[in-house]
């Protein structure tokens, strides 16, 4: 086998990734890890990563990592002339709603999200009727469309907070059945929801958990709130991709289940290598649409671009940065 042999930009990455990256497919990956450094300083550009993308994305070529929350926030707060959304179309667009200047690319139009293809506009208006006066409260998990009907956003991170924040007892909160479920049960605010799942997260059972606490003693089980009620019922923590990092930081050590998407163990691994990680997990096709080579292709061509109606982007943009205000 070829050794490899990493140089400039490449000095000391696959040390990072070398216990899930095998040697052979790193070296398949060397050339465009080069060249997107290369784009990005001549394009001004950064690269947003998802706490799902795989680990040479995420630890090898990104400038920003994080949940849906923290790379809302970077994407408004950035000066780079390009973004390049290594994660699915939704957050594409509410980068681009944040940051109405700045070119922002999406490097396979293909990386939906089954929440955010749950809805439409047209959806959120015929609940408003049957339910006036009653707030709408929309995951950023939905189009740029869906944002613009609502009130105020939320993310997996601050859900409790937004709909706290409201002072009401009755929220409309579209389009995550379950997670709606999840935050009236620690709020008691009455929830109306919609019958949207993620088909990643709805797959976790309970007995699923059981069998796994019983094959690996003292294991600590931490859920994504897009889990089933039940699913989160029978876990020691919920919260999202980011709540679970902190948690892992802040825990050294132990034996950990994340009850979500499979790169989020495998990215939490190399940063903290003294806990060990039971994985069963789910894989979303979609953040897995995301690879090197296309992220390379969407720097040399500036494809795709995300575009966006102004007037529509401009209400969705109320509804976010009501939210980030919190
Ligand atoms: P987080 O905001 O927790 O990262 O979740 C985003 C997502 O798509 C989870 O499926
Ligand atoms: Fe959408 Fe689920 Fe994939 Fe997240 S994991 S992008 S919610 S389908």
């Amino acid at each position: 086998m070829n050794q490899i042999a990493p140089r400039g930009k490449t000095d000391g990455l696959y040390d990072r990734v070398r216990h899930l990256v095998p040697e052979m497919e790193w070296e398949t990956f060397v050339e465009d890890i080069r060249a997107i450094e290369t784009l990005k300083r001549e394009r001004n550009a950064v690269i947003l990563a998802h706490n799902y993308q795989t680990p040479e994305i995420f630890h090898c070529v990104s400038d920003i990592r994080g949940d849906s929350l923290a790379l809302a926030r970077e994407a408004q707060n950035t000066d780079a002339d390009v973004i390049v959304m290594a994660g699915v179309h939704f957050m594409a667009e509410t980068a681009k709603m944040l940051n109405p200047h700045s070119t922002v690319l999406i490097p396979d139009l293909r990386a939906g999200c089954s929440l955010a293809d749950s809805i439409t506009g047209a959806d959120v208006r015929l609940l408003r009727q049957r339910y006036p006066g009653v707030p709408v409260v929309t995951y950023v998990n939905t189009s740029a469309e869906v944002k613009a009907e609502s009130d105020i956003c939320c993310t997996s991170g601050n859900a409790k907070r937004v709909v706290e924040s409201l002072g009401t007892d009755r929220v409309i909160m579209i389009p995550d059945e379950y997670l709606a479920r999840n935050i009236e049960a620690e709020t008691g605010i009455k929830m109306i929801t919609w019958a949207g799942h993620c088909e990643v997260h709805e797959r976790f059972t309970p007995g699923e958990i059981e069998r796994m606490r019983a094959d690996h003693p003292g294991l600590v089980v931490l859920a994504h709130p897009e889990c089933p009620p039940e699913v989160v019922a029978v876990s020691d923590f919920s919260g999202s991709t980011a709540m679970m990092d902190d948690y892992v930081r802040d825990h050294k050590g132990g034996r950990i289940l994340l009850v979500t998407e499979c790169s989020m163990s495998d990215n939490l691994a190399v940063r903290y290598p003294q806990t060990e990680f039971i994985r069963p997990c789910n894989m979303c096709p979609h953040m897995k649409r995301i690879t090197l080579a296309n992220i390379r292709q969407s720097l040399e061509n500036m494809t795709h671009e995300v575009t966006l109606d102004p007037e529509m982007a401009s209400r969705g943009r109320r509804a976010v940065e009501r939210m980030l205000a919190i």
